[in-house]
Order: C-alpha cells, then sequence, then structure tokens
C-alpha cells in the first residue's frame, strides 16, 4: 500500500542515483531455497558444487548462527560470492540470496551496508527475519535505495519477507504491498509458533495432539458407544497461516513459500507439507539439508500428468470460451485457467532443468 504518497511515486527510487523499482516480481523459479552457513568452511566449500542443482542458495547470517559467528558468517559470504563463479546476479543458474539478522539486532545494518557494498550486484534477493509490519519494509526499502546508489547498482534488489509474528500475521496484506521490491513471503512456523504461543515444540510440520476424532458409533437401539474404537486424523497446523500468506501474495503479485521443515529424517512428512503448500499456491520452500532440495525440487515442479492434462484441456478448449466435455468431466474457462497456471509453470521450469523439460516433451510426442 503507497499510503498518502502517489502512486506515481511508487515507482520512483527512493534515493538519487538508485536503479529504479520494478513493476512486476520475475517469476524464476525458486523451487528449493537452500539456507547454508557461511561461517562454516565445511558448507562453504560444497557452495560451487551446488551451482546450477539449485534455485536459490541463502547464505543465513540470522538464526542457527551462533552470535560468536555472526561477522565470519557475514564476511564468508561475501567471499564466497566473489569467488563462485555463476552464483547470483541477472541470468545465473542459481539466486544468490541472504537471511540477514532481525531489524532489532546489533548485526543488521552492517549486514545490509556491507553486503550491498561488497556484493550487490550478486545478492538477489534479502530476507528479512520476524518482520511486524509495513514500517520494517520501509526501513529496509530507503536504506536499501541509498546503499544501491552508493554502490552504484543498476538493477534494484528484492526483499523477502518471513511470516514469524502474530502481529505480522495480522499485517500479511500491507507488508506484501510495503514495496516495489517485495518479492515474496516465507512461513516461518517455528517463530510464529513462539510468538503466538502455541504450544509445540517444532520445526515446522503438523503434531499428532492437532487432530479431529470420528463421532462414536451407535448401537441397533441408538445408544451412543464411547468404548468403541474411533479413528482420528491429524489436521494441518498451518492451513490458516499459508492460506492467508498465499491470498495476501496474489493480491500483490509476490510469491509465497513454505518455510523449514525441521525433521530432516522424516522425508515422507518433509514432502506431505510442502505438497500441502505446492496445492495451496506456494511457489517453493526452504531447504535445510541436501536431501530436502529434491524433495522441493519433486513436490514444486507440476507432475508430468498434471502438465499433460492441463495441455489436453487447454487443446481442448480452443479459444477458451465455452465449456466442453473431457473423460466426462465439465471444462470451462474457469478449469483452463488453472490449468494455463500448471502449464506456464511447466514451461519456466523446463527452460532451466533439462530434466523435466525431457519428461513434459516425452508427453508431447505422446500426445501429438
Ligand atoms: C524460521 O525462521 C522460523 O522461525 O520458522
Ligand atoms: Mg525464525
Amino acid at each position: 500500500m503507497s499510503g498518502s504518497r502517489s502512486a506515481k511515486d511508487f515507482f520512483r527510487p527512493l534515493a538519487v542515483g538508485a536503479p529504479t523499482p520494478l513493476t512486476e516480481i520475475p517469476a524464476r523459479p525458486s523451487r528449493a531455497i537452500h539456507f547454508f552457513d557461511p561461517s562454516n568452511p565445511k558448507m562453504a566449500a560444497k557452495i560451487p558444487d551446488l551451482v546450477g542443482t539449485v534455485d536459490v542458495l541463502l547464505g543465513n547470517l540470522e538464526d542457527a548462527i551462533k552470535a560468536d559467528n555472526k561477522l565470519a558468517a557475514r564476511q564468508g559470504l561475501v567471499d564466497i560470492a566473489q569467488s563462485t563463479a555463476r552464483l547470483g546476479g541477472p541470468g545465473s543458474p542459481t539466486q544468490l540470496w541472504t537471511r540477514i539478522n532481525s531489524l532489532d539486532s546489533p548485526w543488521a545494518l552492517e549486514d545490509l551496508t556491507t553486503l550491498v557494498g561488497e556484493i550487490g550486484d550478486r545478492l538477489d534477493v534479502v530476507m528479512v527475519p520476524k518482520v511486524q509490519g509495513a514500517e520494517d519494509i520501509h526501513y529496509v526499502d530507503r536504506l536499501l535505495a541509498q546503499l544501491e546508489a552508493k554502490a552504484g547498482l543498476d538493477r534494484p534488489i528484492l526483499v523477502h519477507a518471513i511470516l514469524e509474528t502474530a502481529r505480522g500475521m495480522v499485517n500479511v496484506e500491507e507488508i506484501c504491498g510495503a514495496s516495489p521490491r517485495m518479492q515474496g513471503l516465507s512461513l516461518g512456523p517455528a517463530d510464529l509458533a513462539a510468538d503466538r504461543r502455541m504450544k509445540t515444540t517444532r520445526v515446522g510440520g503438523g503434531h499428532p495432539g492437532y487432530l479431529v476424532r470420528q463421532d462414536p458409533p451407535q448401537n441397533e437401539l441408538g445408544v451412543t458407544d464411547l468404548e468403541a474404537p474411533r479413528s482420528t486424523y491429524q489436521q494441518d497446523l498451518w492451513h490458516y497461516t499459508i492460506a492467508r500468506m498465499v491470498d495476501a501474495c496474489a493480491m500483490h503479485g509476490i510469491y509465497p513459500y513454505y518455510g523449514p521443515f525441521g525433521d530432516i529424517a522424516d522425508v515422507v512428512a518433509c514432502e506431505d507439507q510442502f505438497r500441502n503448500a505446492f496445492l495451496l499456491g506456494c511457489v517453493g520452500t526452504w531447504s535445510l539439508h541436501p536431501k530436502q532440495i529434491a524433495i522441493a525440487n519433486k513436490v514444486f515442479s507440476p507432475s508430468v500428468e498434471d502438465v499433460a492434462h492441463a495441455r489436453r484441456v487447454a487443446a481442448a478448449m480452443g479459444d477458451g470460451t465455452g465449456a466442453v466435455m473431457l473423460d466426462g468431466k465439465m471444462e470451462d474457462d474457469a478449469s483452463l485457467k488453472q490449468c494455463l497456471v500448471m502449464v506456464e509453470l511447466a514451461e519456466q521450469l523446463a527452460a532451466i532443468d533439462p530434466e523435466l523439460k525431457k519428461a513434459y516433451d516425452a508427453i508431447e510426442e505422446q500426445t501429438a
């Protein structure tokens, strides 16, 4: 929301000499945002090999980095960006993001000044944690413009907010619309749970206690049997939050993401959570371990079957008006639009992922 600013001013740079804000956020594939600790030499050594295998590499400076390592992580990220080819910047196969420290921490200001000054040309997106409202985005927006102008950058660095405070949740729409730099939002289930005083102790995922139970059966005399076994179904703790996040992002033309799934060994539940988020409209998720990259790439790429179906509907609908019957099901403008979301995403991903391209092309040949 532009507040009292004129709509025309919204797309003017916030500092003399800063790059012009974008009017649209480019749809760059970002199925997995793989977190790494830039202060950890073992992790840093693996970065060059990950370039081209994951859509986004994110140098994490915030939580999970010990206070004593904050400066080493910041400098480590500068070194990695400067020494790794094809990482970050326009046209790179793997985007470079960072998660800075929270705005009330002793590190956030210098995280931004150092990173924009040293590697601003490589940095695609800055993830800001614990965002509370539009005022946090306005602060980062102006500061980035000043720093971009100073560094002589010719393209604006985008901003991504983590939805991990109750106030941020209440203000989610104004956060999404607070700046043309806003690229997207991620669910931050761990901090959000703590801030809301939820009674969980996990990082993402469901909880066995959050369930619904089948009604008790009645016997033939109509007497309720409260002793009989009844099925229970675990519910998704994050449904409301993700659904609100997706609407706020879609309304503002930016992208929603699942966040961290902390139980690295439970790849099945991880895939389920990611898939729920994908079905509800998210474009990607965080990856905290290399094995989560593969899960994210699989889940956030439309399946070959879905793409085949979507293309069939698109072909059958011709000019897109009216309705047709396909396999006994009614298809019309609204189902066509859903199918086009799928086809468009498949095309974007095929352009960067040769394996997927092969799989999607194979359907083309079968249906041709
Ligand atoms: C992520 O930062 C979270 O708090 O879940
Ligand atoms: Mg957090």
